[in-house]
């Protein structure tokens, strides 16, 4: 599903801008900041429930490896960041929401080249989410196929949580076209790589799939817990390149996200999936909460 839409709150956003909590009309970057001209950054999308970050640890390593693979040096290490992100949770109005970690490449010159660009931005939102409606979660969402292919690791390494969205969110214009709740992404060879903004499994015959990252996906936090849930449940799961013919006969599908949690999905391109919400979604979603209430 959607990376959680930011809902205009009756109190503030709360920001963390380069050390320290600032006032929104201060939460500001450049212009000529290169996250904003080119999509030079990397980010992460986080939740807190009852006041903590989940999985915050294994948010930070993705964030740090994100930055590392386009060579763009942090200016904090993970104890800072941890901080920060402890600060900002602390200074939210609520204690659960969504919390966006961005580092951009900081101000430069005009032009691509980053080599002259020596401040990077570091900042960190808290705000409420827009929860996923009930009728999606319900009844599950409808997805398509998007025209719009995902960029292949030839391109765009997909372990990258780049400030690069555009090829997503012309994949989700599709969706919203078409009437549907989200889209999936083919890779160049035409399996399936992702949601917009999710990792996607499907069952058959019991068995749990999902592409491997390689094929185009984000290597999810959502879909890491999901394997290790269904490892510790005893169900069959399996990394494995998928079709759209594998969607469309599939038992069961749904999509994982840190903003979506577990989602089922009840139509595939039009075709309705036997099972929505089906028994393998229904258990590894509970199983979900249970970790969530354990590890908080
Ligand atoms: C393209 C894409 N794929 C998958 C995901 C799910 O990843 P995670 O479970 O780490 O939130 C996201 C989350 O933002 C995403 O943007």
């Amino acid at each position: 599903m959607a990376n959680p839409t930011i809902t205009p709150t009756q109190s503030a956003p709360v920001c963390w801008l380069n050390g320290k909590i600032v006032a929104p009309e201060q939460a500001t970057v450049s212009v000529f900041d290169h996250g904003l001209l080119y999509g030079d950054g990397v980010f992460e999308g986080i939740r807190f429930y009852n006041g903590k970050a989940f999985r915050l640890q294994a948010h930070l390593e993705r964030l740090m490896l994100s930055a590392r693979a386009i060579a763009l040096a942090i200016p904090y290490n993970i104890e800072a960041l941890t901080q920060a992100v402890l600060d900002t949770v602390a200074a939210a109005p609520e204690q659960n929401g969504y919390l966006r970690l961005v580092v951009t490449r900081g101000p430069g010159p005009l032009g691509i080249d980053p080599s002259r660009c020596h401040s990077p931005q570091v900042f960190v939102i808290a705000d409420r989410l827009q929860l996923v409606s009930e009728r999606v979660r319900n009844d599950g969402a409808k997805v398509i196929i998007a025209a719009t292919r995902r960029l292949g690791a030839d391109g765009l390494d997909p372990r990258i949580k780049s400030l690069n969205y555009l090829n997503h969110i012309l994949a989700r214009m599709e969706a919203t076209h078409a009437g549907a709740d989200e889209a999936i992404l083919l890779n160049s060879a035409g399996r399936i790589a992702e949601g917009s903004a999710d990792n996607i499994f499907i069952v058959k015959k019991g068995e749990l799939l999902t592409p491997p990252v390689i094929e185009g996906a984000l290597d999810g936090i959502t879909r890491q817990v999901v394997l290790e849930l269904a490892e510790k449940s005893g169900i069959k799961f399996r990394e494995t390149p998928l079709a759209p013919y594998d969607l469309f006969t599939a038992d069961e599908c749904f999509l994982t996200g840190t903003g979506a949690e577990l989602i089922p999905v009840g139509h595939a391109d039009g075709r309705a999936l036997p099972a929505c919400p089906g028994p393998v979604y229904q258990h590894l979603s509970a199983a979900f909460k249970q970790l969530v209430n354990q590890e908080i």
